[in-house]
C-alpha cells in the first residue's frame, strides 16, 4: 500500500487535505495524525473492520480497546452511559487536552472498538488538525498512539512513517507533538474515578477539580497484577538496547553511570545516556542525550519518546538513564521509563554510603 504524506499546519489549516482524509476514513481506511500528546492511528470508530485494520497494521493484541477521540462534548452522550457529574467537571477543566475518560458503552459502540469490553475509553483532543479531521470523518476516530506495538509512541511523523508507511492510507504531518506522552486516562465506569494511566495531567490536577483524593490503579506499581487498562500490561516503550534507571543524589547518579559507562565501553558496547541538561556535562563517555533541565518536566516528557527512538536508530546496546521527580508530569515520565526498562533499577539511596 502506498501511504501519501500530506503537511498541515494547525494554524492555517488545509481544509481540502483534511476533506480528503476524512473520506478515507469514512470509507474504512486509516489516517495518521497529529495530537497534542503523541500521533494517533485513526479509523472509524463505529465500524468494526476499521478496528480491525487499526490491530493489524499495529500488530497489536485484539483483546486491548481503543480510545475514541471525538471533537464535541454532545457526541459523548452518543457513545458512552452513565456519565458522572465528576467526569462532567473534569470535562469543563481538561478538554479539550491530553485526558480519555472511560465509562459505560452504548451499544453503537462495536466490540472490536473496546476490545470486547463494556466501556470505552474517549477523548477529545485539542490539537485543532486532530479537530478538524474528527468533524471531517463523521465525528468518532478510534486511535491508538501511531506506533508499531511495543515501540515508544511516535511524537512526530517522520516516526509515524517508520513504524508505519506501506500499512495505512495517509500520514498527516503536523510537527512535534507538544506533549510528548499519552492521555492520563481515568476510569469512571465503576463509580469513583481511579487513574489507570498517568499522564500530563496529573493526579493533583484531578483532585484540584474533584476535590476530593484520587488514587491510581494499584496495579501499575505492582509488577505481576493485571492492570485495569489492558495496554498498560504490555511492556511498552521498549528501546532494543538494554535501560536502566538508576534512582539516587545527582551526584552518585552521575558517579554511578560514568563507571557503567566505562566498564561497557571496555566491553564493547555502544552506550547511551539519558540525562538532565544540568548534568549533561559531567558524562564523560557514552552518546548523552539531554531531555530538560532538572525540575522541568514537561520538557523531560516532550523529548522522552524522541530520544528513545534515536537510540533504536543508532543501535544503541546499553542505555543508562537518571530517574525524574515524580511530581506533577514527573509520575507519567516514571512510569514510560520504568516500562521501557522493564523495571531494570539501580537504587543507590538503598546501597550502603
Ligand atoms: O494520548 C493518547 O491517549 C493517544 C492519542 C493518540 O490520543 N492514544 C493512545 O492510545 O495512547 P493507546 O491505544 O496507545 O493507549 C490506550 C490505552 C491502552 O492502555 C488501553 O488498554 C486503554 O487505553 N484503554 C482503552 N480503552 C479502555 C477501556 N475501555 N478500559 C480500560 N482501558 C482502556
Ligand atoms: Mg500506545
Amino acid at each position: 500500500m502506498n501511504t501519501e504524506v500530506v503537511t498541515i499546519n494547525q494554524d492555517n489549516i488545509d481544509h481540502g487535505a483534511i476533506k480528503r482524509a476524512g473520506e478515507i476514513i469514512r470509507r474504512g481506511g486509516l489516517v495518521a495524525f497529529p495530537t497534542e500528546t503523541v500521533y494517533g492511528l485513526g479509523g472509524d470508530a463505529l465500524n468494526p473492520e476499521s478496528s480491525q485494520k487499526i490491530y493489524s497494521a499495529k500488530g497489536r493484541p485484539s483483546d486491548n480497546p481503543l480510545i475514541v477521540h471525538i471533537s464535541k462534548l454532545d457526541d459523548l452522550y452518543k457513545i458512552a452511559e452513565e456519565i458522572p457529574e465528576d467526569a462532567l467537571k473534569l470535562s469543563e477543566a481538561y478538554w479539550p487536552g491530553p485526558l480519555t475518560m472511560i465509562f459505560k458503552k452504548k451499544p453503537i459502540v462495536p466490540k472490536e472498538t473496546t476490545g470486547g469490553l463494556e466501556t470505552v475509553a474517549v477523548r477529545m483532543p485539542s490539537d485543532k488538525t486532530a479537530r478538524a479531521l474528527i468533524e471531517a470523518s463523521g465525528g468518532f476516530i478510534a486511535a491508538p498512539s501511531a506506533n508499531i506495538s511495543g515501540r515508544p509512541s511516535p511524537t512526530s511523523a517522520k516516526f509515524v512513517c517508520e513504524d508505519m508507511c506501506g500499512r495505512i492510507d495517509m500520514i498527516i504531518d503536523g510537527g512535534d507533538s507538544e506533549v510528548g506522552l499519552e492521555s492520563t486516562i481515568v476510569d469512571f465506569s465503576e463509580g469513583k474515578p481511579v487513574i489507570l494511566r498517568p499522564g500530563f495531567i496529573s493526579a493533583e490536577m484531578i483532585q484540584s477539580v474533584l476535590g476530593v483524593y484520587v488514587g491510581t490503579d494499584p496495579a501499575l506499581k505492582h509488577e505481576g497484577d493485571r492492570p485495569k487498562a489492558p495496554g498498560m500490561k504490555y511492556r511498552h516503550y521498549a528501546p532494543k538496547g538494554e535501560l536502566t534507571v538508576i534512582y539516587g543524589a545527582s551526584d552518585r547518579v552521575v558517579e554511578k553511570i560514568n563507571s557503567l559507562v566505562s566498564e561497557d565501553i571496555r566491553n564493547g558496547y555502544s552506550v547511551g545516556i539519558i540525562a538532565s541538561s544540568e548534568n549533561a556535562k559531567k558524562y564523560r563517555e557514552g552518546t548523552v542525550k539531554p531531555v530538560g533541565s532538572a525540575g522541568n518536566n514537561e520538557e523531560t516528557a516532550h523529548s522522552l519518546f524522541r530520544v528513545l527512538r534515536e537510540f533504536d536508530d543508532e543501535n544503541t546496546e546499553k542505555i543508562y538513564s537518571e530517574a525524574f521527580d515524580e511530581k506533577g508530569v514527573g509520575a507519567a515520565i516514571m512510569n514510560r521509563l520504568l516500562k521501557a526498562a522493564g523495571h531494570k533499577i539501580i537504587d543507590l539511596t538503598k546501597e550502603d554510603l
